[in-house]
C-alpha cells in the first residue's frame, strides 16, 4: 500500500486495486486565516485528483475544499461516504459534481472491487465536526491502515478488533482559537496553551497506545497563518504556550515517551507500507525542511499576500443591516431552541469594530429572552469583538456554521463570565433548522439516557463514561486527589460535589470508594 503525502490531513491511498484521495485541501480556510502546512498548492493536483474514489473526513473548511475538489479531483471517482445524520456532505459533493456515491454503513467493513476493504466510522455529536466527523480504515492484501485524522472516537475497539494495523494517522497539534483569542493576560494565556499543548499530546500517546500499528503518521495540523495580524499564531516564537506545534516537534515529544516509529509525511513524501515495514521517500531531508520552517513561512507569506488581501477586499457588505440581518436568522432559531438556549443561560454580546477601526456597534443574542436586539447594559455570558465586515460577509452569504467560518478564523478577541460554556459554540454552528433541530435532538438523547455503570478510579467510584461525550474513564479519566480529568477533550471535575470545572452542566456522578452514598 503505498500512502502519498499531501498536506495537512489529506493522502493519497494507492493500492493494486483502487487508488482513494482523501481531505484534500489546498485554499486558505476559515476567512483566509488557515493555509495548509506545509505548503502543498504546487503538488500535481491534476494526476493526484484521477483516482477511483474520493473521501472527506467532515464539512470543516481545512478537509472539504470546495473550489479544490470542483477543479482538481475527477467527478468520475466514487465518493465513500460516512453515514452522518444530515445529508449536508452529499448536496454540497453533487452540487460540485459528483455522482457517484457509496454510502459506507456505519462501523461495517465494505468489499469494494479487487478486494479493497474500507470501514468508516462516523462520529455523530454536534460537537464532533460541523455535525460529524469519521475516520477511514483501508485493508488491501493484508496491510491496514487508519486514516484516524482529526476524529476523536472514544475508543478504537472497532479498529482494532479488525487486526493488526500497520499505519495509523491521527492528528497531535492544536486546531482551536482557545485560548489564543481570550482577553487574557499574556501569563495565563500561556499557562493555558501549555496545558492545552500537554493534553493533546497525552490525547495523541492515548490513541497510539490503542492501536499499537507498526507506523504512526502526524498529520492534520497544524495549519499556518499567513496574514500578518495572525503571524504570532504560528510556532516559530518559543512560545511554550502554543497551541500548534509541528510534525518535528510531534517526533521529539514522541521520542520522550518512548515513540520510535513515527514518520513524517511532507507533501510529495511517499510511504510503501506492507506487512513487514515501511519505507519512505522524501521531497526534501525531513529535518532540513523543519529547519528552515520560517524561511519556509515567510516565502509562502509574500505569495499569498494577494490571495490573502483578494478574500479580504471581499467580506465588506456596507448595505447590510447587521443588526436585522442577525435578528432575521437568529430569532426564529432562538424559538425553537430548548437545550442549547438552556445550556448558554444568558446573553452573548458581539462588538463589531466599523471599517474605520474605531466605532462599535454593539448587538446582543439574548438567549432567555429569546431576541437579537442592540446591547443595553447588562451582564453578558460572553463577549465576543470583531470586524462587523466579518459578520457582514457571514450573513451575506448565509452562512449555516459561525465555526466553521468565523471562530476557527481566529479573527476576534472573547471575553466570558464562569466557564467554557459549548452550547454557544454549539448553537453558532446550528444556524440553520435541520442542523438545531438535530442538535436539539442529541442533547435531548443524550440527557434523558442513564449511565449506570460505576468504575473504581483511585479512592473514587465514579460513572464509567465521562458525562461531557461518554469516553470510558477506565481508559481517560485520571484522578488527582479530589479532580478528575478525562483526557479525551480534557474536562476536570470535582469529585465530592460532581461539579464539572470545564463546562457548565455535565455533573459526574461520584463517591469515595468507602462511603455508599453516591454524591446527590
Ligand atoms: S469525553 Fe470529552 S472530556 Fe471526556
Amino acid at each position: 500500500m503505498r500512502v502519498t503525502g499531501t498536506g495537512h490531513a489529506s493522502m493519497r491511498i494507492d493500492t493494486a486495486a483502487g487508488s482513494i484521495l482523501c481531505d484534500p485541501w489546498v485554499n486558505p480556510a476559515y476567512f483566509a486565516s488557515w493555509f495548509p502546512f506545509p505548503d502543498n498548492s504546487l503538488l500535481d493536483w491534476e494526476t493526484l485528483g484521477q483516482v477511483d474514489y474520493l473521501y472527506v473526513s467532515h464539512l470543516h473548511r481545512d478537509h472539504f475544499d470546495a473550489a479544490h475538489l470542483r477543479d482538481f479531483v475527477s467527478k468520475d471517482a466514487t465518493v465513500l461516504l460516512p453515514e452522518f445524520p444530515t445529508s449536508e456532505m452529499e448536496d454540497e459533493l453533487r452540487a460540485l459534481g459528483f455522482t457517484k456515491f457509496l454510502r459506507a454503513p456505519n462501523e461495517q467493513v465494505v468489499e469494494l472491487d479487487g478486494g479493497l476493504k474500507i470501514m468508516i466510522q462516523a462520529l455523530t455529536s454536534p460537537t464532533d465536526g460541523p455535525i460529524g466527523d469519521s475516520s477511514l480504515w483501508v485493508e488491501h492484501d493484508g496491510v491496514r491502515l487508519l486514516n484516524q485524522n482529526d476524529a476523536r472516537p472514544t475508543d478504537l475497539t472497532v479498529f482494532t478488533e479488525l487486526g493488526h494495523v500497520h499505519a495509523h494517522l491521527l492528528q497531535f497539534s492544536g486546531a482551536i482559537w482557545y485560548p489564543m483569542v481570550y482577553e487574557l493576560p499574556q501569563a495565563a494565556k500561556t499557562a493555558f496553551g501549555k496545558q492545552k499543548r500537554e493534553r493533546q499530546f497525552d490525547r495523541t500517546w492515548r490513541y497510539i497506545d490503542d492501536l499499537k500499528a507498526d507506523h504512526v503518521f502526524p498529520i492534520a495540523g497544524p495549519p499556518c497563518f499567513l496574514d500578518d495580524t495572525l503571524w504570532q499564531f504560528n510556532d516559530i516564537h518559543g512560545d511554550e504556550g502554543n497551541i500548534f506545534p509541528d510534525q518535528s516537534v510531534f517526533l521529539s515529544e514522541y521520542a520522550k515517551v518512548g515513540g520510535t516509529n513515527g514518520i513524517v509525511l511532507l507533501p510529495g513524501s511517499v510511504a510503501e507500507v506492507s506487512t513487514s515495514g515501511a519505507s519512505t521517500t522524501h521531497p526534501q531531508p525531513v529535518e532540513e525542511f523543519f529547519a528552515n520552517k520560517l524561511a519556509h513561512l515567510e516565502e509562502m507569506r509574500e505569495r499569498k499576500r494577494p490571495i490573502i488581501e483578494a478574500e479580504k477586499a471581499s467580506w465588506r457588505h456596507p448595505e447590510i443591516d447587521v443588526l436585522a440581518g442577525m435578528k432575521r436568522r437568529i430569532e426564529p432559531l432562538l424559538d425553537e431552541s430548548v437545550y442549547l438556549a438552556k445550556g448558554v443561560g444568558g446573553p452573548v454580546r458581539f462588538d463589531l469594530v466599523g471599517y474605520d477601526g474605531v466605532s462599535v456597534e454593539s448587538i446582543v443574542v439574548d438567549f432567555p429572552g429569546k431576541e437579537v436586539r442592540p446591547y443595553a447594559e447588562e451582564k453578558v455570558r460572553y463577549r465576543f469583538r470583531m470586524e462587523r465586515a466579518l459578520i457582514e460577509h457571514l450573513l451575506h452569504i448565509d452562512e449555516v456554521d459561525w465555526v466553521n467560518s468565523l471562530f476557527l478564523s481566529c479573527r476576534f478577541s472573547a471575553a466570558r463570565i464562569g466557564q467554557y460554556n459549548e452550547f454557544v459554540y454549539a448553537f453558532f454552528k446550528c444556524l440553520s433548522t435541520e442542523r438545531l433541530q438535530y442538535a436539539e435532538g442529541w442533547y435531548d438523547e443524550h440527557e434523558r439516557s442513564t449511565d449506570a455503570e460505576d468504575v473504581t478510579l483511585g479512592d473514587w467510584v465514579v460513572q464509567r463514561r465521562c458525562p461531557h461525550l461518554k469516553a470510558d474513564l477506565t481508559r481517560f479519566g485520571i484522578v488527582e486527589g479530589d479532580q478528575l480529568t478525562c483526557q479525551l477533550h480534557g474536562w476536570k471535575f470535582d469529585l465530592p460535589s460532581g461539579r464539572c470545572l470545564t463546562s457548565v452542566g455535565h455533573k459526574v456522578r461520584a463517591h469515595r470508594a468507602t462511603a455508599d452514598t453516591p454524591t446527590p
